[in-house]
This record gives structure tokens, C-alpha cells and sequence, in this order.
């Protein structure tokens, strides 16, 4: 067979790989609710090309030797993480964008795509508040877009080159701001970390003397982080207080918006995220609870010039873009780009606003609902308005809650649920994230009876 599809007549051999492919593809996202979220054990595949190339029927079958090791977001148990079960028009938009093999570098070599990616990002900025001047880049996920929202925050004060400049994020930040320190060459106490408080929400008042303290000592500030989301327990910073504060001492704001920023899509959800607006960036991750599958993430900004300025270095082998734009690769980290947008664009429109507010209303009931029948007698929950809990014996040793969170997280697996084991403040919990729809009440009920049953 010829391994490239024929320009002139339909690839019948393409065709019916494709077919095939996708029914087994199918399969195994129909088996997933008879197994369990991980895989008992599996098989590698000879991982080494061979001389010659092998046939179709040997791709197909040891395409199926890796489906049946995969990790299945699909089963109701899976409930470790933030990562849902992919919404079918997506999947189907995936291989689309294999196929059309286009890349956001430059218009020239994704002519449809790249209007299509600047229109989406718009269409969140639009949502999410950030008027006109606004717009954005998709990236290769949320480290990524934080990363770049740090770089252009540091650009727009002018700090490049000032080592000891710094930035303020909650004791509860994501870690994707300790390597995006390293990556832009800064110390690790560039990052001034600004305590929580019970809630596990930035402290207004730790902020603003982390802020005398920083001016005493002669440094700069170029961002201050705010987190809508927390990975834990899913907590909001307090945004618009913190936009205030910004505002007034002129320092850019970026929201990590990976977990939280889509609740801003719904006018019934919004409000918890008031204040979204007023960032200069924001980072939203539709991989996370929308069902777009990975990679997906996009930073937004409140002025889109600021994105040219900080990364544009002129692409000399590109033709110059049409229009009053910019080439996706002159606005971020990344040259060569998929089309990541066109995944996120159809499974938006498969799921139509009122499909997105769904998920974003089912999602909270449920963990409201595991939150209410979870033995508060036995356990320490902690949770924010969104749909992820974590909780841990009450009365345990920082040692006894470690060995139980193991002991339980095991148990747990073999009646097919699996979450996930986070350490929080020196102590291990057990993690539940409800963005997975296959999650029924009933199947809450015996989690519930499980985890409650876990001590005695
Ligand atoms: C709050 C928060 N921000 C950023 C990220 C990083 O996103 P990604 O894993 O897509 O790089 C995560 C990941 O879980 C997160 O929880």
C-alpha cells in the first residue's frame, strides 16, 4: 500500500483503514463502562519500525493492543482528574485536522483554521468580558498559556532584564508557575507566594503587604496571579477585589482560568467567576470539563497587542498575513501549531450553549450531591463552588492519612472507581473531580458508601 493517500482517486485502502479504525475506536469506547478506569495489565506493541513497513491489518491490531493498556476517561468511576471523556464531534474534528494537516504558523498554511482560531478566541473573549481590543492564541496546554501570560505581563512592565523582578500567586497556585520561573530565568523567590485563607482563596490583605514588602525591599512586581480553580479543591481567588488592587498599583493581572475560566460561558455560572473581565490575561482549558480532547487551552488577552509585542520576531519565510492581524506564530512561544481550534470549535458547536451549561450545571450538582452524603463526621472536605472535592480522615495522623489514602485509593480501583492523591498542606486526600457525564447519582451513592465505610 502506499502510505500516502492518492491526490487524484479515493484511497480505497485509506478508506477502509479509516473505517475500520473507527469502529474499533468505537468498540473500545463501548467496552469502557464493563471494564474499569485503568487497565489490569497490557501489552506493548513492537515499538521499533521494522525494515519494511507493516500491513494494515498489523497497524490495526496493534493500534488495539494500545487501546486495550489506554487509561478510560469514558468509565463512570473515572474521576481522578480533570480529564473527561471527549465529546464525539471532537473526536471526529481530531482526525480532520490529522488529515487536513494544516499549521497555524501562518495563514498560508492554514488559510480557514487560523480565521477560525482567531474567531474562537474572540468568541471566549467576548464571554468571558474582554472587550474590544481583545483576542487569542491557542496553546498546547495550560502550562503553556500561563507561561506566555507571565512572559508578555513581564514585557508590558519592561522588567526583561530586571533578575529580581517578581510576581504573586496563592500558596494554592498551580506548579506550572515554578517551571515557568525557571523557564524565563528567574530565582525560585521571584515567585512571592500569598497565603489562603480558610476557603483556600488569596488573602486581599496578604496581597497587599506582600506588595509593601516587595517595595521596601527595592523589587518590582510584573503580575499578580489569581486563580479561578484551584487544582485541589477548586477554589476562586477573590477576582475582582484583586483586579482593583491591580488596577490601582498598575500591575497586569493574569487569571489561571484552566479549571475555572469555562463557568464564565454561562450567564447562570458566571457569577462565580465576577471579575474575569477585568484580567489583562486569562488562561481557559476546554480539555478540562468541556470534553475537548487534549490538548486544548487557550490564552486570552484584553489587548491582543500585547501578544504581537511580546513574540512577534518577524517570520521572513512567510508570506505577510492578510488583513489587520497577525500570524499565529508571531503571538506565542509555539512556531508550527495544529489546529487545536477546530476540535474545540465543533464540540462547541455540537454542544450549542445550552450543552455547554449543562455540563457546566451537572458538573456542581454533583459534587454538591457527593459532598452531602459523604460522612462529615468521619471526614474533612474541602471543596469551592466548583465541581472538584478532596477530603481526608479528621481525626488521623499526617502518617495514618497517608497509609489510608493508599489503602483507599487501591480499594477504590478494584470497584472500578478511581480518584486521585493529592498532598495538600502536608497531608494526603483523596481527590474527586465530577466532570465526567457518565457519573450517575447511583453511581455517587456507592462511592459515597465506600469511601464512608473506608475507617471505621
Ligand atoms: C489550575 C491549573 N492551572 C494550570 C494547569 C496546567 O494545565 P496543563 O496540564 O494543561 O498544562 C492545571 C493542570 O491541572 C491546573 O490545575
Amino acid at each position: 500500500m502506499d502510505p500516502f493517500a492518492s491526490p487524484h482517486n479515493l484511497d480505497r485502502e485509506l478508506h477502509s483503514l479509516l473505517a475500520e479504525a473507527s469502529s474499533s475506536l468505537c468498540d473500545w469506547l463501548a467496552e469502557s463502562g464493563g471494564q474499569g478506569p485503568m487497565p489490569d495489565s497490557f501489552d506493548l506493541p513492537e515499538v521499533s519500525p521494522a525494515k519494511k513497513g507493516v500491513s494494515n491489518k498489523v497497524i490495526l491490531s496493534e493500534l488495539k493492543l494500545l487501546m486495550n493498556g489506554s487509561y478510560r476517561p469514558s468509565h463512570p468511576g473515572s474521576l481522578a482528574h480533570l480529564d473527561p471523556p471527549p465529546l464525539s464531534a471532537s473526536i471526529v474534528g481530531e482526525l480532520i485536522c490529522a488529515g487536513l494537516n494544516n499549521n497555524l504558523l501562518a495563514e498560508e498554511l492554514s488559510p480557514s483554521l487560523s480565521f477560525l482560531e482567531r474567531k474562537l478566541c474572540k468568541w471566549f473573549c467576548q464571554k468571558l468580558g474582554l472587550g474590544d481590543f481583545s483576542g487569542g492564541v491557542a496553546a498546547s496546554g495550560g502550562s503553556l498559556s500561563n507561561l506566555m501570560a507571565l512572559v508578555m505581563a513581564r514585557n508590558f512592565a519592561g522588567l526583561e532584564s530586571d533578575a529580581s523582578a517578581v510576581f504573586f500567586a496563592s500558596d494554592d497556585c498551580h506548579v506550572s508557575f515554578s517551571k515557568a520561573l525557571r523557564i524565563m530565568g528567574l530565582k525560585d523567590e521571584s515567585l512571592l507566594k500569598v497565603p489562603t485563607d480558610e476557603n483556600g482563596e488569596l488573602n486581599i490583605s496578604g496581597l497587599r503587604s506582600t506588595l509593601e514588602k516587595t517595595k521596601t525591599e527595592g523589587k518590582k512586581c510584573f503580575a499578580v496571579v489569581a486563580t479561578a480553580g484551584t487544582t485541589v479543591r477548586g477554589a476562586i481567588d477573590p477576582l475582582s477585589e484583586i483586579a482593583r488592587f491591580c488596577k490601582k498599583e498598575k500591575i497586569w493581572l493574569h487569571v489561571d482560568g484552566a479549571i475555572g475560566g469555562v463557568y464564565g460561558l454561562s450567564t447562570i455560572t458566571s457569577e462565580m467567576v465576577q471579575g474575569l473581565g477585568s484580567a489583562d490575561s486569562i488562561t481557559v482549558n476546554p480539555q478540562k470539563l468541556l470534553g475537548i480532547p487534549k490538548t486544548s487551552s487557550l490564552l486570552l488577552v484584553a489587548n491582543k497587542n500585547n501578544l504581537y509585542s511580546t513574540f512577534s520576531t518577524g517570520l521572513p519565510y512567510a508570506e505577510p498575513i492578510t488583513g489587520n492581524d497577525f500570524h499565529g506564530g508571531e503571538i506565542g512561544i509555539q512556531g508550527t501549531r495544529s489546529a487545536e481550534a477546530l476540535k474545540l470549535w465543533i464540540g462547541l458547536r455540537q454542544l450549542g450553549e445550552e450543552g455547554i451549561e449543562k455540563i457546566l450545571l451537572d458538573s456542581i450538582e454533583k459534587r454538591c450531591y457527593l459532598e452531602s452524603i459523604i460522612d462529615s463526621s468521619k471526614f474533612k472536605i474541602i471543596s469551592g463552588p466548583l465541581h472538584l472535592l478532596a477530603l481526608t480522615p479528621i481525626n488521623y495522623t499526617s502518617s495514618q492519612a497517608y497509609d489510608w489514602s493508599i489503602k483507599t485509593r487501591n480499594s477504590l480501583l478494584v470497584n472500578k472507581f478511581m480518584l486521585s492523591r493529592p498532598m495538600y498542606r502536608d497531608r494526603y486526600y483523596l481527590k474527586a473531580v465530577m466532570g465526567n457525564p457518565n457519573t450517575k447519582f447511583e453511581h455517587l451513592e456507592i462511592l459515597a458508601n465506600l469511601i464512608n465505610h473506608s475507617i471505621v
